[in-house]
């Protein structure tokens, strides 16, 4: 989808947020009090716009926009807390504005007990299937990423496969591969900040963008399995 058609839907799609959160109004009391667990993350993921620009199950096919079906919950959390608070931004999109500012404009139409449940409904999904590259890198590439990836301690945090991160650190096997590449030249260059990225820094600092670009392919390929 064009970033103009997706502007255009989430116009569409806040005034319907806007125009539901009126009607249920009278119930709001009721919700504030209400624990996570009876929220339903499902129904808050898709009634709060994030589908337009994530998908109906946190899988939709943009290359450069992150996967969030499996993913950790406590990362998705602490990611919507900076996205918001502006802690974490990223570099522009083809119209010169921060991808994360979409995002940024949505969330005040979230509680910290709706997100909350939506990330505790998106980190149940199943985790997509890697996706095709276009062209298909050849085992002997993989295979170099792989080796990239160890080579350089990716590891340590994110597990031997980007697969089995330490708790609260983002789950990047399977990952879309532009996406990470993204991810990995921002955090390295100092766009992306906030979070815990400054854990990642010294690591990011030492790739050049060939080795972000090989290990972003090998990452993207990783079939993450069930958890
Ligand atoms: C206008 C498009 C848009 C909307 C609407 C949107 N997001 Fe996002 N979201 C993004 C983009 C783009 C990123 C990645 C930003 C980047 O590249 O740094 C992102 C990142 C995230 C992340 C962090 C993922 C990670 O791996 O670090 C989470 C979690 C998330 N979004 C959840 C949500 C939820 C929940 C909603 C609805 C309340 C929502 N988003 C609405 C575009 C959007
Ligand atoms: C010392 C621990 C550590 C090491 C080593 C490390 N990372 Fe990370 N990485 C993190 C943390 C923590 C985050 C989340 C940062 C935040 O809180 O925003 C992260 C985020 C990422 C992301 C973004 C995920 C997303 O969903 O947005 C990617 C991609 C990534 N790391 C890849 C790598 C690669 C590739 C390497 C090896 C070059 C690496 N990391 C080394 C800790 C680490």
């Amino acid at each position: 989808m064009k970033t103009i058609g997706i502007l255009a839907t989430l116009a569409l799609l806040a005034t319907a947020a806007a125009a539901f959160a009126q009607t249920a109004a009278p119930s709001e009391g009721q919700a504030a009090t209400a624990s996570p667990g009876v929220l339903d993350g499902k129904s808050l993921f898709r009634a709060k716009t994030c589908v337009a620009c994530h998908g109906r199950d946190g899988a939709k096919a943009i290359q450069n926009y992150p996967d969030l079906a499996g993913q950790d919950a406590k990362y998705m959390l602490a990611q919507m807390a900076a996205i918001t608070d502006g802690s974490r931004v990223s570099g522009p999109d083809p119209r010169g504005y921060p991808r994360t500012q979409g995002m940024k404009d949505v969330m005040h139409l979230t509680s910290a007990e709706e997100r909350a449940a939506i990330a505790e409904f998106l980190a149940s999904q199943p985790t997509p299937k890697p996706r095709p590259l276009e062209p298909a890198p050849d085992g002997a590439r993989l295979a170099a990423g792989k080796d990239a990836y160890l080579k350089s301690g990716c590891g340590t945090c994110h597990g031997p496969d980007g697969s089995k991160p330490l708790a609260t650190y983002p789950l990047i096997a399977g990952q879309k591969r532009d996406y990470v590449a993204l991810q990995m030249t921002e955090i390295r260059d100092g766009i992306r900040k906030g979070g815990k990225v400054a854990t990642m820094l010294p690591f990011a600092k030492k790739l050049d963008d060939a080795k972000i670009a090989l290990i972003a392919d090998y990452l993207s390929q990783v079939e993450r399995g069930p958890k």
